[in-house]
């Protein structure tokens, strides 16, 4: 699917502090030279490169013999090469300080590739300017920042053209609807900053649809591990599965019902993948993945 309705949005960062980062970064210093464009008339969006050539806006990632370090002499990725072809869900299990949250770092350019290389269809990572790359991809971290305001503008976040009838669209997508019609005020009610008044699984849903307002064709999930009330736990199982729908994802899965049905599950250890397979492929393998998936019933 190519994404709809674009304008003025910032995609769904699941953090404030990252749009604020996002916007301090001058744009001729990020070294991309790629942005994306509208297409007159159409709803479609292509990637215009500094020559004046245009690519189609696809949602095909793929990594290159991808090593990279934090810090000099402490390489964290080793020659990790994998491809997400468009609509493809991608998988990262592995310990915790395997690299997963790495990889996605890299993805979204929060920090550059120092060997290989990303490419985005076709187009390398470091060329795309950051905030054109960002506006393609949405997020929903561990953590959801809230801000101090309405539930409603809470999720407009995701897009600020969006109409309240389309936020409310989203969060019935998201399974947000029916406990936002349980609180006080509804869709207008004020939620704190630190969303103190919300669960975790709440903000969590926020968060979903927040991302499904933005309608990126690329999406990073890295979810949560602390432990939700189950009801609220199969809300956001539901609503992570209409967000992925028809978008290429990423997604670092804690739990084993998201895991199942990734069309490529990735194990991830020390840096570097050692398998890498379907959930039947994998457990046919006997190997890590089915050590973790036979030892407990939680990935970690
Ligand atoms: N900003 C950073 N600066 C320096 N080292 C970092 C930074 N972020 C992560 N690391 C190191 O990189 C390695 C990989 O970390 P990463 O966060 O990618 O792991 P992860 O697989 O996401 O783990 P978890 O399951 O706990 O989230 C770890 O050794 C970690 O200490
Ligand atoms: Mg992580």
């Amino acid at each position: 699917m190519i994404t709809s309705q674009f304008n003025n949005v910032l995609a769904a960062l699941a953090g404030a502090e990252r749009i604020f980062d996002m916007m301090d970064q001058p744009p001729e210093n990020d070294g991309g030279r790629t942005t994306l464009a509208r297409v007159d008339n159409a709803d479609e969006w292509v990637w215009k490169k500094s020559d004046g050539e245009t690519v189609p806006l696809r949602g095909d990632v793929r990594f290159h013999n991808v090593d990279f370090a934090y810090e000099p002499g402490k390489p964290v990725l080793h020659q990790v090469s994998l491809y997400a072809k468009p609509g493809q869900v991608i998988a990262f299990v592995g310990s915790t300080g395997a690299g997963k949250t790495t990889i996605t770092n890299l993805i979204n350019r929060f920090y550059d590739v120092q060997t290989g290389s990303i490419t985005y269809d076709g187009i390398d990572v470091r060329d795309i300017r950051k905030e054109s790359l960002r506006r393609s991809l949405g997020m929903v971290l561990q953590d959801t920042h809230l801000f101090t305001g309405t539930v409603l503008d809470n999720i407009r976040y995701g897009r600020l053209d969006a109409s309240d009838e389309e936020c409310i669209e989203a969060a019935r997508q998201a399974s947000a609807h029916s406990f936002i019609s349980r609180l006080p005020e509804g869709y207008h009610t004020v939620i704190s900053g630190d969303g103190a008044n919300l669960s975790q699984g709440q903000r969590q849903l926020l968060a979903i649809a927040r991302a499904y307002v933005a309608d990126p064709p690329v999406m990073i999930l890295d979810e949560a591990t602390s432990s939700i009330d189950t009801r609220t736990e199969r809300l956001v199982e539901r609503g992570v599965q209409a967000l992925m729908r028809g978008r290429t994802v990423f997604i670092i899965a804690h739990r084993l019902s998201t895991v199942r049905n990734a069309n490529a599950i990735i194990v991830l250890e020390h840096g570097q993948i050692i398998e890498r397979g379907n959930h039947e492929q994998l457990l046919a393998q006997k190997g890590r993945y089915y050590q973790l998936y036979t030892g407990k019933n939680q990935l970690e």
